[in-house]
This record gives C-alpha cells, sequence and structure tokens, in this order.
C-alpha cells in the first residue's frame, strides 16, 4: 500500500467523538458558533471555547484560525469558514478548496498528526456534497504529497450518504495510483 494513501481514510463519526489532535468546523465568519457540526462542537467543548473564539476577530471566507478543544477529546479545533454555495459563483471553488488548504497548513505548522476535517459547506452553505468532496480529497492528496505533517486526515462524514461519497472518491484515486500519485481523476 502506498504510504500516502495509508494517510487518508473516510470515517463516520460525530466529529465531536474523535480524539485526534484537531478537529475542523465548519464555522460561519463570526467564529461566535452556530448550528451544524458548529453547533455541536461548541456544545461539547464548553464556554471557554467560545471566550477564546471571541479573541479572534472572526475569520473570513477560505481562513482558518486555531483554538484549544477543552472538553473535547480532539487537543485542538481549526475553524474554517466555507463558502455559501450558490449558482455559478465563479469564487466558491477556490474558496472551499483554500479552507482545506489553510487548514493543513495551520497543522503543518503546529506539526499535527492526526487531523479529522467535516464537510465544510455541505450542510447548512449548501455546497453539493459530491463536489465539494472531490475539491476535499484533491486538495489532501496535494498537500499530503509534498508534507509530513500532518501524518493522517481523516474525512469525517456524519451520515451514510457522506461516507460512501468519499470513500468511493477515496477507492477511486486509490486503484489508479501510480508513482505520480497527484495525478489523479476524480470526476
Ligand atoms: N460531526 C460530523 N459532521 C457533522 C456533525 C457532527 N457532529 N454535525 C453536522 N455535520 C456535518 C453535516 O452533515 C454537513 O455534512 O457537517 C457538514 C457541514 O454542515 P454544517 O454544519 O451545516 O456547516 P456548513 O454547511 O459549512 O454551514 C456553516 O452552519 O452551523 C452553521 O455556524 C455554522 O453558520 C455556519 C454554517
Amino acid at each position: 500500500m502506498n504510504s500516502l494513501s495509508s494517510r487518508i481514510e473516510v470515517i463516520k463519526a460525530d466529529i465531536t467523538s474523535l480524539e485526534v489532535d484537531a478537529i475542523v468546523n465548519a464555522a460561519n465568519s463570526s467564529l461566535l458558533g452556530g448550528g451544524g457540526v458548529d453547533g455541536a462542537i461548541h456544545k461539547i467543548a464548553g464556554p471557554d471555547l467560545l471566550a477564546e473564539c471571541k479573541t479572534l476577530n472572526g475569520c473570513a471566507i477560505g481562513q482558518a484560525k486555531i483554538t484549544k478543544g477543552y472538553k473535547l477529546p480532539a487537543k485542538f479545533v481549526i475553524h474554517t469558514v466555507g463558502p455559501i454555495y450558490q449558482e455559478n459563483n465563479k469564487n466558491q471553488e477556490q474558496e472551499l478548496r483554500n479552507c482545506y488548504l489553510n487548514s493543513l497548513i495551520i497543522a503543518k505548522e503546529k506539526k499535527l498528526a492526526t487531523i479529522a476535517f467535516s464537510a465544510i459547506s455541505t450542510g447548512v452553505y449548501g455546497y453539493p456534497v459530491k463536489e465539494a468532496a472531490v475539491i476535499a480529497v484533491r486538495e489532501v492528496i496535494i498537500f499530503l504529497s509534498d508534507h509530513k505533517f500532518p501524518a493522517k486526515v481523516f474525512f469525517c462524514s456524519f451520515s451514510e450518504d457522506h461516507y460512501n461519497i468519499y470513500q468511493e472518491l477515496l477507492n477511486k484515486w486509490k486503484s489508479s495510483l501510480t508513482e505520480y500519485p497527484t495525478s489523479f481523476n476524480l470526476e
């Protein structure tokens, strides 16, 4: 098994239960909490997470900021703000790509071993899951091809459907693995 392919895995879980170095939150630009995975993370982390978030002065779309995990089993939370999906919005693909890239850069800089992504923008923000998953998987593969940290990336799916979408993409990539791990077609 190619060492790169063993560094990427999809799991079906509640991200707040994962004992990893960092979980990636699908936040909004205020960083003051909300519903969905953001609400779940704040609920388990406790009020100290919000208190730290308040010191961060928000977060722009595509950017990422890190806080402690507090009462979560994860050591850290990386908060990133995905685009709100709109037909024919030409920037959103790059904005979503930036969410994954900037979260991975933080993980690299902090030398985190394990990081778990929620499916950014695919809930309230309406991004079609398959399109978002192709962007996410591609970004992670390319980044891990060049960096040894994070050592392992989990895509954390909250539903069976999402899990199957990610698993299909990863299987497609792993079965096409050549000596050029970034020359792949996930479409
Ligand atoms: N664990 C893992 N994944 C989860 C969890 C959970 N506990 N809860 C929800 N999800 C999944 C959803 O199924 C979806 O696929 O996270 C993905 C992202 O959905 P949202 O949480 O709605 O995030 P997003 O679409 O990026 O919208 C962000 O929603 O909650 C608010 O404050 C948030 O305003 C922001 C907006």
